[in-house]
């Protein structure tokens, strides 16, 4: 497969590229295995990808590692997902600042136990001097809760007379949340063939483009990461305007 050549000039390759990372249980499953067993796999493909995406030149990944819907699921496999997510950062943190790479959370922390918690304060702190790509894990992230919370926050400072209701803008709603320091996701993919959102960046991704591939996380490796740039490229964005020819 043909990926555009790295010829420095990157702007036909996605800068921020989002997934979700959708199926680690029916690859257990498959196999007969518990579902715990396809999350562990799942974390080989964050590894991979994540270094893989920062040698193609990608600026901000965006990993959907935890949904808050995802409280809904069995106990033993929501302890089961926090035991793997200590163990990635255990092993990881340190080499993603090695590096170069920026890690930042976005969702609600608050809920998360209190030992991950500062594991979250601690990789942001270890990685902030990392320049080549930021790794954005959205972890107890729902899309409507951070939307509701962005406008009360608005709406507080009209009530206490700060601003108008009028003076609110796209800008401003994006400013308050938890993306506001990132651009918006240019391409979400969402793997193991469901073709849905769930609660995923519902306001940045107004002009994302999406892919759905068939394949299940723990089965996405570079070649797959490389066959959605290629289909990306290979895409015509025009932001509600005209297209470019034709
Ligand atoms: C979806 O598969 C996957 C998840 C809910 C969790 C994803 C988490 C990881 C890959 C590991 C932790 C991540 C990081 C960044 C350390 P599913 O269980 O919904 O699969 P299914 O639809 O086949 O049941």
């Amino acid at each position: 497969m043909d990926v555009p050549p790295k010829t420095g000039d990157t702007r036909a390759l996605p800068g921020h590229v989002a997934i979700i990372m959708d199926g680690n249980g029916r690859w257990a499953t498959k196999r007969s295995l518990p579902r715990i067993a396809g999350h562990k796999r799942g974390i080989n493909s964050v590894r991979k990808i994540t270094r893989h995406a920062k040698a193609r030149g990608v600026k901000h990944l965006t990993l959907f590692a935890f949904s808050t819907e995802n409280w809904l699921r069995p106990k033993e496999e929501v302890h089961g997902l926090f035991d793997l997510f200590r163990y990635y950062m255990r092993r990881e943190c340190r080499t993603l600042a090695r590096e170069g790479v920026r890690i930042r959370f976005i969702g609600d922390s608050s809920e998360m136990p209190d030992d991950i918690q500062s594991m979250m304060v601690e990789a942001e702190d270890m990685t902030a001097a990392g320049d080549t790509m930021t790794l954005i894990v959205a972890l107890n992230y729902g899309s409507r809760a951070e939307i509701v919370t962005a406008t009360q926050r608005l709406a507080a400072k009209v009530a206490a007379g700060e601003m108008a209701a009028e003076a609110i803008d796209d800008t401003m709603i994006s400013a308050e949340l938890n993306t506001s320091d990132f651009p918006d996701p240019d391409l979400i993919i969402r793997t193991s063939g469901e073709q849905r959102l769930s609660n995923f960046l519902l306001w940045q991704a107004a002009y994302s483009e999406f892919l759905f591939v068939d394949r299940h996380w723990p089965d996405f490796d570079e070649q797959s990461f490389d066959e959605c740039l290629e289909l990306y490229c290979q895409r015509d964005r025009r932001f509600g305007g005209l297209r470019k020819s034709g």
